[in-house]
């Protein structure tokens, strides 16, 4: 089933300057149990994106559906927030409780989860998350990567069948980006949880099924990223960076050696190795 559509939508913040429009004329889809990322400098329309899907923003033309329910349509409006979850950048912003438990307990209490049921969900977030021992904690005391673990329990614990993440990882150290990564892969691939990681890092995406690239406000490339990394012109154009691994067989091409673009370490050693087997002959 499809999880997210966009036809055609147009958005501007009604402060903006004329035809300033943050989303020009987007039109994309998610399948269920999807991983998807969301590439593009800053500025090109991907927090916009995200915050239309669950409808903090609404689009001025064109038409949302999350999971068939028409966005704009206020009768969906309490079922279509229920669904989707997002996950912000500041792990400090999204604590709203002293203890661990009661931070993550607060969105379903505040969508009017009964008692018994809230202690279930906290349960099965924290368990989901890595984070039971944590239970009783409290949540100033913990690592980034820590923080980050409990906001994602506590959009787990609404249930939702899409999870956001806004550049989740920005501020945390490689330790902490891969505690979350690895939660969010797990609640891909067991609970087929529908995944939007619109992110900076490069090999974060490399990690997702499919992704698209952003840029004023239109989508620009999409495909499997393996496909979208290997066009190292257009992301040129758009601004991006390249994995590390691309960037390196790039600077080799440069530097005259015959290798062919990829984003796999071990595909890159073995022509690595090739050349220099060819070059001693
Ligand atoms: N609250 C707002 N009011 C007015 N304009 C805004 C607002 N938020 C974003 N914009 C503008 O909308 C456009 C898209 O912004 P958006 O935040 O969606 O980009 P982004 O891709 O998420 O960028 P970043 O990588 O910096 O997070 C930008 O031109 C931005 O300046
Ligand atoms: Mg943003």
């Amino acid at each position: 089933m499809q999880a997210i559509n966009f036809e055609n939508v147009k958005f501007s913040y009604s402060d903006a300057e004329e035809n300033a429009f943050a989303l020009r004329d987007v039109s994309f889809s998610v399948e269920e149990g999807e991983f998807l990322a969301i590439l593009g400098h800053n500025g090109s329309g991907k927090s916009t994106l995200a915050r239309l899907i669950n409808k903090l923003l609404e689009p001025d033309e064109g038409k949302i559906t999350v999971f068939g329910m028409d966005v704009s349509d206020p009768k969906n409006t309490f079922e279509v927030r229920k669904s989707v979850g997002i996950v912000f950048q500041n792990p400090d912003n999204q604590m709203v409780a002293s203890i661990v438990e009661d931070d993550v307990a607060f969105g379903p209490e505040n969508i009017g989860v009964e008692r018994e049921e809230i202690g279930r969900r906290i349960d099965y977030a924290l368990d989901a998350v890595g984070m039971q021992a944590f239970r009783h904690g409290t949540p100033t005391r913990l690592s980034g990567g820590q923080k980050q673990r409990i906001a994602i329990a506590g959009v787990l614990a609404i249930k939702p069948k899409i999870i956001i993440m806004d550049e989740s990882t920005a501020m945390l150290d490689p330790r902490g980006r891969k505690e979350v990564m690895d939660v969010v892969l797990k609640l891909n691939k067991e609970e087929k949880l529908t995944v939007i990681m619109i992110t900076h890092f490069m090999e974060e995406a490399l990690l997702a099924d499919r992704a698209i690239v952003m840029n004023r406000g239109e989508i620009v490339m999409q495909g499997a990223p393996k496909e979208i990394f290997s066009r190292e012109e257009d992301l040129e154009t758009y601004n991006l960076t390249l994995p590390a691994v691309s960037a390196i067989s790039k600077a080799l091409r440069a530097g005259g050696m015959d290798v062919q673009a990829t984003v796999s370490l071990e595909e890159l050693a073995k022509e690595i190795e090739e050349c220099v087997s060819k070059r001693k002959i």
